[in-house]
């Protein structure tokens, strides 16, 4: 499995800490930065990310910023993605078997590292239920 991950300054500590987690456990992962706490811009990580995802060079993207929230709407804008701002295993394994997610956001300001971790490892253990929620998700891609 291959991640692509990124963060604005707001969660590159967090992004440090989820990286090594998911390397731990031989997990491929493509940093697209940000790499220090100078000030970006996040949907400028958020777009680079979402692109390798959607051209299937990755196979999920982690995207993290101080609260999950604005790096979880600019994602959200590229065609493809189906990205989801969790903050506990429940959405992070829901929005697997029902949204097909296919980017996870994290915020670094309003939870802690092991809580995002074990989002992260409910997240990609998950998968897409189909059924269902296969033509919900046709619908949402029907908005783009
Ligand atoms: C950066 O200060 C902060 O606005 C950003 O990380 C994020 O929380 C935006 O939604």
């Amino acid at each position: 499995m291959k991640i692509a991950i990124g963060a604005d300054h707001g969660g590159v500590h967090m992004k440090e800490a989820i990286k090594n987690h998911l390397l731990a456990q031989g997990v491929e992962v493509e940093d697209f930065g940000t790499y220090g706490t100078e000030s970006v811009d996040y949907p400028d990580i958020a777009q680079v990310v979402a692109r390798n995802v959607v051209d299937k060079k990755s196979d999920f993207g982690i995207l993290i910023c101080g609260t999950g929230i604005g790096i979880s709407i600019a994602a959200n804008k590229i065609k493809g993605v189906r990205a989801a701002l969790c903050t506990n295993e429940y959405c992070g394994r829901i929005c697997r078997h029902h949204n097909d997610a296919n980017i996870l956001c994290l915020g670094e300001r309003v939870m802690g590292v092991e809580v995002a971790k074990s989002v992260t490892d409910a997240f990609l253990s998950a998968d897409f239920d189909g059924g269902r929620h296969q033509q919900r998700v046709d619908k949402i891609h029907g908005l783009e």
